[in-house]
């Protein structure tokens, strides 16, 4: 078998893609549409890195395998998906179904990620995913409430990846 020397230096030490790549052009973007006044430029955010104090720089909350993520929401977040739930949900839900003995024995194993995509790609049966990220995930923190789980000072992100690392097991304490 026979290896380029380039092929070599790659496999023995750290090669960029661009080094081994075949020089592929760079995509055409004269497609852009010429627009007859120039867009307003954005204000830029103030940059201001003294305001975060440096040993407040949090480590990656998977660092530690064994500590899990807090399943944190605030009080006004369950109030905003109890909202959400009577404005939505009350035609063909009564609340007390999402905190009895089945509902807690369906989701405790599971997580707040896979109520929140259950809700979002399901709910409401006459309208699946048509309400905003930030109401489905109030809605999780509601169930969460209706559960006897306490809220805090944290919010749940509207953010499936993030909540498929918290569990839904407080719900059946
Ligand atoms: C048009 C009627 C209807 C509306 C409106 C509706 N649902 Fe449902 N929902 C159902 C039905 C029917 C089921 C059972 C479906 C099944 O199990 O396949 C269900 C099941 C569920 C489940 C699973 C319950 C369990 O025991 O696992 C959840 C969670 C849920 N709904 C949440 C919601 C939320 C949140 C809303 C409001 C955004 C909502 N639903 C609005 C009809 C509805």
């Amino acid at each position: 078998m026979k290896i380029s020397p380039l092929a070599l230096i790659c496999m023995l030490s750290a090669c960029s893609a661009a080094t081994i790549g075949p020089g592929a052009s760079a995509p055409n973007s004269s497609s852009e549409p010429a627009t007859a006044s120039a867009p307003e430029e954005p204000t830029p955010l103030p940059a201001n890195p003294a305001a975060i104090p440096a040993e407040e720089a949090p480590a990656s909350p998977y660092e530690s395998e064994t500590e899990a993520p807090a399943l944190a929401f605030s009080i006004d977040q369950a109030n905003f998906g109890r909202d959400v739930f009577r404005a939505s949900c009350t035609a063909c839900h009564s609340s007390s179904e999402f905190s009895d003995r089945s509902f807690k024995f369906k989701w405790r194993r599971r997580s707040a990620g896979d109520l929140y995509r259950h809700m979002y790609s399901t709910m409401p049966e006459d309208a699946p995913g048509s309400l905003a990220p930030s109401e489905y995930v109030a809605l999780v923190a509601y169930v969460l409430r209706l559960n006897g789980v306490d809220a805090g000072e944290g919010e749940l992100p509207a953010d499936e990846e993030a909540l498929e690392g918290l569990s839904l097991a407080a719900i059946a304490n």
